[in-house]
Formats: C-alpha cells, sequence, structure tokens
C-alpha cells in the first residue's frame, strides 16, 4: 500500500474512525519521561491527546500540535473530562502542519512526538523538533521500526526509521540517552505486538 500521509489523509482517517473510547499514553513516552522535572513541553503531531493529557496532569504546561481539525477536537474533549480546569488549562492545542510549522527554537524543555510519519523526511523533521529544545531539555522520538510487521505494509519512505537514524541528525552539543528498538502490545491492533524506534536525547545545558 502506498500512502501519502498529508493533513488530508489524516483529518480523513479521523472523520471515518471512531474515537478511542479512552486514549492511553504511550509507553514509551511515559517510561521515557516519568523521571524527568515537568516544565514545558511540546507534543509534535498530538492526536487524541493521550499523551498531552498525562503530560499535563503531572505537571507539564503543554503546546500540542496536530494537522487534523477533528483529532484536535477530540483531544480538546479528552482533556475536559480526564483533567480538572487548572490541568486542562495547561494545554495550548495548535492547528498546524509539522512540515511548514518551525516551532521557537531552544523553548522547550521536552519536546516528544509519537508514530507521526508526516509526509516529509524524519531526519528532517526531527531536526527542526530537536531545534526546539532548550538547553538541558529532552527530545523524544518514538516511531514505526523497520522490523514491525504491522506497519511494514505501508511502503511510503517516512514510515519506518531507527532510533539510530535520528540519532544521527543530532550534533555534538547532545547526549544520547535512549536509543532502542522495543516492543509493545496494542490492544488498539487486537493485542498484537508492535516494534518501536525509541530515541531519547538531553540536549547539553
Ligand atoms: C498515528 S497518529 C499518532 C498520534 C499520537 N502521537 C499518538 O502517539 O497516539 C499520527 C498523528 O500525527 C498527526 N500528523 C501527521 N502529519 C502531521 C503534520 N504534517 N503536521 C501535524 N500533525 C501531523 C496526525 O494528524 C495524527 O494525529
Amino acid at each position: 500500500m502506498t500512502e501519502e500521509f498529508d493533513a488530508s489523509y489524516w483529518e480523513h482517517r479521523y472523520r471515518t474512525h471512531p474515537a478511542s473510547r479512552q486514549p492511553l499514553p504511550g509507553p514509551q513516552l511515559t517510561a521515557e519521561t516519568d523521571a524527568l522535572a515537568p516544565g514545558r513541553a511540546l507534543d509534535a503531531g498530538c492526536g487524541e491527546g493521550a499523551d498531552a493529557v498525562w503530560l499535563a496532569s503531572r505537571g507539564w504546561r503543554v503546546t500540542a500540535v496536530d494537522v487534523s481539525p477533528t483529532a484536535l477536537e477530540r483531544a480538546r474533549e479528552h482533556a475536559a473530562s480526564a483533567l480538572d480546569e487548572a490541568q486542562a488549562h495547561r494545554i495550548d492545542w495548535v492547528e498546524a502542519d509539522l512540515t511548514s510549522w518551525a516551532p521557537p527554537e531552544r523553548r522547550f524543555d521536552l519536546v516528544t512526538t509519537a508514530y507521526v510519519h508526516a509526509g516529509s523526511a524524519p531526519a528532517e523533521l526531527y531536526a527542526r523538533l530537536a531545534a526546539a529544545v532548550a538547553p538541558g531539555g529532552s527530545l523524544l522520538v518514538v516511531g514505526h521500526h523497520p522490523a514491525d510487521e504491522h506497519t511494514a505494509p505501508l511502503s511510503a519512505e517516512h514510515v519506518h526509521f531507527t532510533a539510530g537514524e535520528i540519532a544521527a541528525v543530532l550534533d555534538t552539543a547532545w547526549e544520547v540517552v535512549t536509543a532502542e528498538e522495543r516492543t509493545r502490545r496494542s490492544d488498539s491492533h487486537g493485542g498484537a505486538t508492535l516494534h518501536d524506534a525509541v530515541l531519547r536525547a538531553r540536549r547539553l545545558p
């Protein structure tokens, strides 16, 4: 299957699929950021908002960006039902296309992005997101590893990558903390085991 993962693809996908009943944060996000002190976070490609909501519940001030208005509407609803008012106010929902939207440089203590395959070359996108990390802050990139059987039929060139390929876009101002292939069980894929690429790096202060 060849896919063009542009804005209309994602909006159509959300409109033709029911909202998640109980969006849960990604296991790679929770494992990798659990010990970080909350600050300003950017969730790039936030989807229905599970990660942004989890971060806000833990004290992060979150800018959550997605290209799909339907995803953002669902994310706002999820935040309103899962968070108290003060926590919900910690999230700014932004409709923008990550292939052209440039986040402010060196602004965020955490930039996180998961399974975005945004229609542009991963290295280019993740270099731009890395530029938004403040000194001492963290970058977390989670994506589909080339070994992932579930997403293997997606032949678009930007879907799969290894953590090492993303680490290669970072210069000596970064310390790589995690660069791994990991598995997770996905209930939304019938309990299948999915293979993720996980990169966490810290910009040196
Ligand atoms: C597979 S979903 C993952 C959502 C969420 N990060 C998660 O882990 O559940 C990919 C998300 O990235 C968003 N996305 C894809 N391309 C994008 C782009 N160019 N700009 C902004 N968001 C984009 C989609 O709308 C979708 O919500």
